[in-house]
């Protein structure tokens, strides 16, 4: 038997909206224009799912392929790498629109700052971002896996020679692992992807540099004649990655916002039981958090993007990894006419919803409660592409986790 989705409508009661303006538009262009400083740099596409969207009774399905993301395979490197610059400028005194490419891997750099080293835990992709910027920007890195990891992934970062380990413990506890170690090492620094009380900046850099992909898909839908899109379905695991997305869309539409709709894996879905509990405190949940979605795999919110999701998004969904697995086929195997789209278990979940909520009608009562129907333009992100390769052929070839 298929486990269900669950799902809530927000109703929770709203906040002052103070963190709204992390995601201001002025913050996420110095992102976009840091990032488009690197020789790396290109958009990613926006792929348009014509056939599929015609296939479920959608006027518009679009999806931002992050498979193409600095030759990395995920979005994730975004954040790190602002985060990195954003630190350095505020040691340096100077405004980060100065750190660009050229001057962070220049000898006067070199000589004035010298090198930090930069903390972090990961499921993959963050580290992965982290590693390649130190790398890039002749910067150290440290990387802690949590337990379960998977092998390419870790090649993946001790590749950009970052010291990595993979712990016996998970994501959590490897997040207090690379802090406790940054505190006590010199021109040490956590750039970790959530925020907690009293560590906030850093993650609200790494928040405004998921920007720049928003940023990018919101110009890539107007170029196309979008000019806003009707609902914006986004995946998170701490949610730093949704919270930006929801702000940043909120700043741009501040009267007539995108129907936001956030989607977790089922066995960490911390948001989902935050806004099910309905008064506003975000919950955790914790244990090993098994799921084949490994960058959702995160039990405790982040505390400045929930403020922004408390308020702006509508219904919170909790999704069984059948759900994901799904995506990546559908997305795998398009519709005649509709381009490919390699999208790994924490990129597909959004298309195995989408999917879910119009083919039939067992979800019918979400696809009424977000307003759902033919004349609905719906962005999503493929966040990673097949970062874990033995995963991905046992989804797509072998049918893991089968949807009968
Ligand atoms: C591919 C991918 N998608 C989505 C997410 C979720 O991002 P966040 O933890 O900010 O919610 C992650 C996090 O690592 C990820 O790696």
């Amino acid at each position: 038997m298929k486990e269900a989705i669950k799902w809530v409508a927000n109703t929770m009661p709203k906040s002052e909206d103070r963190r709204l303006s992390v995601m201001s538009l002025s913050s996420v262009a110095k992102a976009r224009f840091f990032h488009s400083t690197f020789p790396q740099y290109s958009i990613t596409p926006l792929d348009r799912l014509d056939g599929m969207a015609q296939y479920l009774g959608l006027a518009g399905l679009y999806v931002k392929n992050e498979s193409f993301r600095f030759g990395l395979n995920a979005f994730k490197v975004l954040g790190g790498s602002f985060a990195m610059a954003q630190y350095i400028a505020k040691e340096m005194g100077r405004d980060v629109s100065e750190m660009t490419y050229d001057y962070l891997t220049s000898e006067a750099f070199r000589k004035e700052f010298g090198q930090a080293t930069f903390f972090t835990a990961t499921d993959g992709n963050h580290g992965r971002g982290v590693a390649w910027a130190a790398n890039k920007l002749g910067q150290k890195a440290v990387v802690h896996m949590p337990k379960g990891s998977s092998k390419p992934r870790y090649d993946n970062i001790a590749k950009e020679g970052a010291a990595v380990t993979i712990e016996e413990v998970n994501y959590d506890d490897c997040v207090r692992m690379a802090a406790a170690e940054a505190a006590r090492t010199e021109h040490g620094v956590i750039v970790q992807d959530t925020a907690w009380d009293g560590y906030e900046e850093i993650p609200s850099w790494i928040m405004q540099g998921y920007g720049t992909m928003a940023s990018e898909a919101a110009e890539q839908l107007r170029q196309i004649g979008v000019n806003r899109p009707s609902h914006v379905f986004v995946q998170a695991g701490v949610g730093s990655l949704a919270g930006a997305v929801v702000g940043y869309f909120t700043n741009l539409f501040p009267n007539d916002p995108p129907k936001f709709i956030v989607m977790e894996a089922q066995a960490a879905d911390c948001l989902y039981r935050s806004a099910r509990a309905g008064d506003g405190s975000p919950r955790t949940v914790d244990g090993d958090l098994q799921t084949i979605m490994a960058g959702l795999a995160c039990g405790e919110p982040n505390t400045i993007a929930w403020d922004i999701l408390r308020n702006h998004v509508s219904a919170f969904v909790s999704c069984p990894d059948w759900v994901s697995a799904r995506g990546m086929r559908m997305l795998g195997v398009p519709v005649k006419g509709d381009p490919v789209v390699i999208s790994g278990e924490s990129g597909a979940v959004g298309m195995g919803l989408i999917a879910a909520l119009m083919e039939t009608d067992e979800y019918k009562d979400l696809r009424d409660a977000v307003g759902l129907d033919r004349f609905s333009q719906i962005l999503m992100f493929s966040t990673e592409g097949n970062t874990d390769p033995m995963k991905f052929r046992k989804v797509l070839w072998d049918g893991e986790y089968p949807t009968i």
